[in-house]
């Protein structure tokens, strides 16, 4: 797919109808769409909230691809492209059969779609949606979830994602791609991985292969990701072209297994001479754990997790890598467990465990109890699939997580794409007093260069009940420290003209902070999405640092070292443009104070 050339040529509702296109109807249900002018795209009309016709692409009366739309039945909500260019010269037709269920061909005749097809040599994708994030990783349109593959590789961060280039819900899943220099601004790329005859390209994970010991030459990019099909099995594919195109393996699936498992992690393990394999075996709440010395011939060692950790939903989306606990030369292993439903708030969350691993067998800490706790990377909604780069420089351990929730990510107000990426933050280890070993999510270094500068800074301010407020940009960072002094809860509203509002309230007596997003803006849309979510503070001296990040839908709280993060969506009307601080009671100081602005990306 080419982003190039692009033109404000389409609107949401087809000026040139029809152009390029003549439609055979074969029977109820069932039509021909065939390509009578030469261009890069067949435009593809969606209704979202039809059912997804099964469309299969024909060259030359060859079947090429399929694909699921939600092809229009009443009105074109947008149009998606199916690129076509590489056909030119052939005989190009879509043979569709909509799910509409229309009883005679005289309705079936009747629905819009088949005015709507359209051959074009553009597509528009320039933002026509007011709550696009501005400088967070969303795709240019169509439906996102789970970030994969990620590997950093001279200079470049590679970022794929789970993609549905034909709609903006989930479906067709596809490894869409986008690189950066900086963590910040993202470049699109063409499609990395298409489905095929195994199935649909699920979650999974890069690496690179300086010793060769796939066989694909030591400058290849390795992939390994879920076909998902009938079953569900791993397939491996590579890139010799710095990861850009990927030719899949002709002996997939390498990893066939006899029930559901999915979303394979792998990286090469020096202590062993070998590569570590997590999968995800959902259905049955653990991960599996295989070795191999060519990504091709797997052997389980063990699984981890029955019965551990929150049981409440799917186990998904793993990583298992090293870390050294701050301040000392303690190696620990940190196993992320991605889970759906059963997130501290509803929904999907992220899990994780801290303990040893040799190899083969990943063991966990005990807290003081003897039991194996359950801890939390995010405390907000919005945190799923949070996985980490592979090959990193300078032994940084960076992740991304996809900054929604399976609740209601197909409900969002947004419509020409759907999901964005939570910032990018750096992870390190932490003890706190009682022994017990945490997970630090701080912004990575790189979020630093998105301020644009202080609008306002101020070293020292008593709040009590009467509230005190600031202006703030619509983008914004903004950065504080909180002494409670007498006062029990601090209240740090962000808000609007309209008088929505979202509340961080900090309650020192309880050593918690929380975030309050019911009067947000719009949160009908699901009843799932009105909330309120609470994170440990993990205070030293009873004071709370934090760094707010405003964007046009997100608000990422962070405790300043990154012990405790809530990553929320919110869709206000219209940006919040007043920070105020209050207490509930009693009096508190604020300390260094600092609005940033941000500038779009
Ligand atoms: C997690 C997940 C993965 C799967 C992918 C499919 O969000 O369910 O387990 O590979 O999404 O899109």
């Amino acid at each position: 797919m080419a982003f190039g050339a692009i033109m404000a040529l389409l609107s949401a509702t087809p000026a040139l109808a029809g152009e390029g296109v003549k439609v055979d109807h074969l029977g109820v249900n069932n039509a021909l769409v065939r390509v009578t002018s030469p261009g890069a795209y067949l435009l593809l009309p969606v209704e979202e909230n039809c059912g997804d016709a099964t469309v299969q692409l024909l060259v030359d009366g060859t079947l090429a691809k399929t694909l699921y739309v939600r092809l229009a039945k009443n009105k074109v909500d947008y149009l998606v492209p199916l690129p076509i260019s590489e056909y030119r010269g052939k005989e190009v037709m879509l043979n569709v059969t909509p799910h509409h269920g229309s009883a005679t061909l005289d309705h079936s005749k009747k629905d819009l779609c088949w005015d709507a097809f359209t051959v074009a040599d553009s597509f528009d994708t320039a933002n026509r949606e007011k709550y696009r994030p501005a400088y967070h990783h969303t795709p240019l349109y169509g439906w996102m979830n789970d970030p994969n593959g990620m590997v950093y590789r001279d200079g470049t961060w590679h970022l794929y994602y789970q993609y549905n280039p034909y709609g903006s819900k989930w479906q067709n899943m596809t490894w869409g791609h986008s690189t950066s220099t900086d963590l910040l601004h993202w470049t699109p790329q063409p499609l990395a991985i298409e489905p095929d005859a195994l199935g649909s390209i699920f979650s999974g994970s890069c690496a690179l292969d300086p010793q060769n010991t796939a066989g694909f030459g030591a400058d290849a990019i390795l992939a390994m990701y879920t076909s998902a099909g009938a079953s569900q099995v791993q397939s491996l594919a590579h890139s010799k072209d710095g990861g850009i195109t990927f030719e899949k393996y002709p002996g997939n699936p390498t990893l066939p297994f006899e029930s559901e498992a999915r979303d394979p992690n792998m990286f090469w393990n020096p202590e062993i001479n070998q590569w570590n394999l997590i999968l995800a075996h959902p259905l049955d709440h653990e991960m599996l754990i295989f070795t191999s010395p060519d990504m091709k011939t797997w052997t389980l060692q063990s699984a981890f997790g029955r019965g551990l950790g929150s049981q409440d939903g799917v186990w998904e989306c793993p990583d298992l890598f090293p870390l050294t606990v701050d301040g000392s030369d303690e190696k620990k292993w940190v196993l992320l467990c991605n889970l759906n439903p059963g997130g501290p708030f509803g929904g999907s969350a992220t899990q994780y465990f801290i303990g040893d691993f040799d190899g083969k067998t990943f063991t966990p800490d005990l807290d003081a109890t003897g039991k194996v706790p359950t801890k939390w990377m995010d405390f907000g909604k919005d945190h799923y699939a949070t996985v980490s780069w592979s090959d990193a420089p300078d032994g940084r351990r960076t992740v991304i997580g996809w900054m929604s929730n399976w609740q209601y990510a197909d409900a969002v107000p947004t419509m020409q794409y759907r999901s964005a990426n939570t910032l990018p933050r750096d992870l390190s280890l932490f003890r706190v007093p009682d022994g017990e070993c945490y997970l630090a999510s701080r912004p990575s270094p790189e979020v630093d260069h998105l301020c644009a500068g202080v609008v306002k800074s101020v070293k020292s301010l008593n709040v009590a009940a009467k509230e005190k407020s600031y202006t703030i940009p619509a983008l914004c960072e903004i950065a504080f420290e909180i002494a409670p002094k007498d006062a029990k809860d601090i209240i740090v509203t962000l808000s609007n003209a309209q008088g929505e509002k979202v509340e961080t309230v900090y309650d020192a007596a309880r050593g918690v902070f929380s975030f309050d997003r019911t009067r947000s803006g719009a949160v009908d849309f699901s009843r799932d999405f009105p909330a309120v979510t609470t994170a440990p503070a993990f205070s030293k001296d009873g004071n709370l640092s934090l760094r707010i990040f405003i964007d046009r839908s997100s608000v990422e709280v962070f405790e300043a070292d990154g012990r405790a993060v809530m990553t929320n969506l919110v869709f206000p009307t219209s940006p919040y443009t007043t920070l105020s601080f209050k207490t509930k009671k009693g009096s508190a100081q604020i300390k260094n104070l600092k609005i940033y602005s941000i500038n779009e990306n």
